[in-house]
């Protein structure tokens, strides 16, 4: 039995901050990064909720026997982690901390892997076992694997569970798994991933609150961007707010930060834009990076991608906009009490005031009193002229406002000329 290079103890530490649920998302990662796109959780409970049997199978490319013990046996050094760290911007790579796997030992005393791999177009299979007494010994490595029919995958069967239950499965792991999947399996949708849970899809739909779809085009170059923004209902445990930039075949090639920035508000979104143009795109800054991208792909400063983002970052703004209404009270609130304006805030300065935030908060950001004392009287003196025509169109040149912006403010700016 080959020894993993620390000991028991050592392991177990690491092991502490696991719960059962995090740990069963460790083994469906493990799947998805070894690309499956189905993963199945199986569990048989009797009457009193005792598990009889809990398997996490999935499709993915299996585990090759020849390199089994470079997998399995450097602890904290999973390969993964280094890959990780250059693809930070994708999530087919979930796993860091080469330790997911053993993390069975804080709900169950064994783990069995059966996996199937492919080698030189035939599958074989074997087993591996490890149960959590001597967590740092593992078998399989002397395993002499078999031809099989079956098909690439590997499924996970825990025995000896001691922290879960059929009764907590069944209220509870549908709930945790939609917080850390949900966003990815939307991310796949266009692969068909999904995970079941006693034959039962995994409804990450559910956690949807709002989705729109829609279509864009670059006139100039004829591009074509499908949209689709997701709000959700709840925070992911996992996940920050992003864009992802999808390709022809529906493969993720890129994800970073939208540019919100966040006051607190629950405004949990996604942004998959999918597109041929990213079939080959450079999406790295650095210029050696760029220098080996090929020489046709596309970059951040086309003219394509330019209107791309525009056009995104007016959708949040839009989105995100009655997030951003308590914010708006606290800010008007917060110039009557620091007596921005001189006099007594006036009521329409500041509804004007709470509007123009909810429409672009970032006008008011960072500003010194003095900078919102002139930017208060200003739009003070403006409200008591005939100028505010002109208002609008000044805002409108700073933020790009949508017809029903523009009809609003001009009814509020109306309103206040009366
Ligand atoms: N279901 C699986 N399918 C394919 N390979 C797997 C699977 N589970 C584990 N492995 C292999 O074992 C390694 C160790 O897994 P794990 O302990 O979860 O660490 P990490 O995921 O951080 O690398 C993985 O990097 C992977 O190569
Ligand atoms: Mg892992």
């Amino acid at each position: 039995m080959p020894k993993i290079q620390i000991t028991a103890k050592g392991i177990k530490s690491a092991l502490k901050k696991y719960t059962p649920y995090l740990s069963i998302a460790e083994y469906i990662w493990n799947g998805f990064d070894a690309q499956a796109s189905e993963i199945k959780i199986d569990y048989v409970s009797d009457k009193l909720g005792n598990l009889e049997s809990f398997t996490i199978a999935d499709n993915g490319y299996g585990i090759d026997h020849a390199k089994l013990q470079e997998k399995f046996e450097p602890l904290f050094e999973s390969k993964k982690a280094l890959e990780n760290k250059l693809k930070k911007n994708q999530s087919a790579i979930h796993g860091k901390n080469g330790i997911g796997r053993l993390t069975f030992f804080c709900f169950a005393r064994n783990a069995a892997w059966k996996t199937v791999f492919a080698k030189d177009g035939s599958n074989f299979y074997y087993d591996i076992y490890a149960n959590s007494e001597n967590i740092n010994l593992y078998t399989g490595v002397s395993a002499v694997p078999r031809k099989t029919q079956l098909p690439t995958g590997t499924e996970v069967t825990f025995s000896g569970i001691h922290g879960l239950t059929g009764f907590g499965l069944q209220e509870k792991l549908s709930e945790f798994l939609l917080k850390e999947f949900a966003w990815f399996l939307a991310l796949n949708s266009g692969r068909n991933f999904s995970i079941l849970i006693n034959g039962e899809p995994l409804a990450w739909e559910s956690l949807i609150a709002e989705k729109e779809q829609s279509q864009i085009m670059h006139e100039k170059s004829q591009t074509v961007f499908n949209l689709t923004y997701v709000r959700w209902n709840e925070k992911s445990s996992n996940e920050a707010s992003r864009y992802y930039y999808i390709d022809e075949t529906q493969h993720e090639k890129w994800k970073e930060a939208t540019a919100i920035k966040s006051k607190g508000e629950q405004f949990y979104h996604s942004v998959f834009v999918q597109s041929p143009y990213f079939n080959s795109f450079a999406f790295k800054k650095s210029a050696a990076q760029e220098n080996q991208q090929p020489l046709l792909a596309g970059t951040r400063s086309d003219s394509q991608f330019r209107f791309l983002q525009k056009n995104l970052a007016n959708l949040l703004r839009i989105k995100r906009r009655p997030f951003l209404k308590a914010f708006a009270q606290d800010l008007a609130a917060e110039y009557t009490q620091k007596n921005v304006i001189a006099t007594d805030l006036h009521e329409k300065l500041a509804i004007t005031i709470q509007t123009l935030y909810e429409i672009q908060p970032r006008l008011f950001a960072s500003q010194n009193l003095e900078q919102k004392k002139f930017l208060a009287n200003t739009l003070n003196l403006l409200l008591h002229s005939n100028q505010l025509g002109q208002l609008t169109s000044v805002i409108h040149s700073i933020v790009e406002l949508n017809p029903e912006e523009k009809a609003e403010l001009e009814e509020l700016f109306n309103d206040k000329a009366e």
